[in-house]
């Protein structure tokens, strides 16, 4: 359909009063995101985002004015519908091998982050609103995605239908952000299963002392049960057998990674370790690009589990990642995390006696994809430039389906046009748990 309009992705007006609106886009060249508009634009804005199928030979000379200006790059309030490229899967393999290689293209010397995690956290909260927001942040309070349960509650149902929880249990909980997950685990256990939850030892581990005085003081609701750990996970000397059940949630990507080169390995010692564990656990590189990153911090993790657990004990680690690409780089803010490549830690797994299967997170925790939340760009218009423009507070960090967004908002929202909403199976809502995985081990002792 050449030459017919939208109105770009994400792009929403608001009335500010006497004929004039605000429209907002989220993509444009120039720093003010909030473009003014008088009473007729806005009505043309609404005419082309409710007929769909505009093209410009249907509006009148002065509209094709507005058209021409909200066409440029630098305003970008209009697009032309173009027909979407089928999507070709060989497409998706070479960008994920051309990120892969990329990824290890650009890693110099090490890639550690506990001095990050031990001094450049000062915030709890803001670190998971501002910095890296987890799944489990984003879903901290009930939504219908999850059948009205949080995060943590969901997690624990799961484990409760799975038979994974019984009286007496320890439980390791290891790189525990805010302690809001801890808590509303906690909460959903006590409330399902109130026997088991009298007798459980709940220990948090972490290594920042900013989050671990978060996780303290969240779960004081808890204090008869839980305990707090301080320490690095990759290092610690956890006591052989002491747990029964260990959740690392959103945890293991921020473990150090190394980089590889497949023909020529480099003859630096943190390659040379990394090349002994790999031939000792049998992993295979063939289909590796010429320099690849090994996700050698969470392999060695696998390894600290298989010796906790305590025989029959289980294992729930969750991240973003893939069963079979290489780990490629995510800059988050301040700090570059790595994804996981699952494979690897599933052959690690075997070899250190653990049974391990690897489920998508959105089966895992049963996310209903077919939920209609706020679309990326819609979410970053409003969030990140509207309600700033009208001196609105509000809370970006929620994954917001339009009931939710009538409560934050209740004198706003109503206001605004043009908000879409998407299935959240679709990449258009925001942190699809798409890409997340969840490992589970069993010691097989
Ligand atoms: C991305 S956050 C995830 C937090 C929380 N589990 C969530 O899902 O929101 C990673 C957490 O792991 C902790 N962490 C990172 N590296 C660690 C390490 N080597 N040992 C122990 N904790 C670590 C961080 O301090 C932080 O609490």
């Amino acid at each position: 359909m050449p030459g017919q309009l939208k109105p770009a992705q994400g792009v929403v007006w608001y009335p500010l009063g006497d004929g004039k609106w605000v429209a907002v886009a989220p993509n444009r060249a120039t720093p003010e995101k909030c473009l003014l508009v008088n009473g007729q634009e806005e009505r043309l804005l609404s005419r082309i985002s409710r007929d769909g199928g505009v093209s410009k030979k249907d509006v009148s000379a002065s509209e094709r004015e507005c058209i021409d200006r909200w066409l440029d790059p630098k305003t970008m309030l209009l697009e032309e519908v173009q027909e979407q490229p089928p999507l070709e899967s060989y497409g998706d393999i070479a960008l994920s091998i051309f990120r892969e290689y990329q990824s290890a293209k650009a890693f110099e010397g090490d890639h550690d982050l506990a001095a990050y995690h031990q001094t450049e956290i000062k915030d709890p909260f803001r670190q998971f609103e501002e910095v890296e927001m987890t799944v489990s942040h984003l879903y901290r309070e009930p939504h219908v995605a999850l059948d009205g349960k949080s995060y943590g509650a969901r997690f624990a149902q799961t484990l409760i239908e799975e038979g994974a929880l019984r009286e007496g249990m320890r439980i390791l909980e290891v790189g525990c952000g805010t302690g809001i997950f801890g808590r509303e685990f906690l909460r959903a256990v006590k409330e399902t299963e109130p026997e088991i939850y009298r007798l459980l030892k709940y220990t948090f581990f972490d290594l920042s002392p900013v989050l671990a005085q978060s996780q303290k003081e969240i779960n004081r609701e808890h204090e008869k049960i839980v305990s707090f750990q301080a320490g690095d996970a990759y290092t610690h000397p956890f006591e052989e057998g002491a747990f029964d059940l260990i959740i690392a949630n959103e945890m293991i990507a921020d473990l150090p990674v190394v980089k590889m080169h497949r023909e020529n390995p480099s003859d630096g010692e943190v390659e040379i370790e990394a090349w002994e564990w790999s031939k000792k656990l049998g992993l295979d590189f063939t289909d590796a690009t010429p320099e690849f990153v090994l996700n050698l911090g969470a392999i060695k993790f696998i390894e600290r589990l298989s010796g906790t657990l305590a025989p029959g004990g289980r294992a729930f680690v969750v991240e973003y990642g893939s069963p079979w690409s290489y780990p490629v780089a995510q800059v988050v803010t301040n700090h570059t995390e790595y994804s996981i490549h699952f494979g690897h830690l599933l052959a690690a797994s075997e070899r250190f006696g653990l049974e391990g299967t690897l489920t998508g997170l959105q089966d895992f925790l049963g996310f209903s994809g077919e939920t209609e939340v706020l679309a990326d760009l819609t979410h970053l218009s409003i969030f990140g430039h509207l309600l700033p423009f009208l001196g609105v507070e509000g809370e970006p960090s929620r994954v917001y389906t339009g009931d939710m967004l009538a409560q934050a908002l209740p004198s706003t929202y109503g206001r605004i046009e043009n908000v879409v909403f998407v299935p959240l199976h679709s990449l258009g809502g925001i942190v699809y748990p798409k890409g997340f995985y969840t490992l589970t081990l069993v010691n097989r002792g």
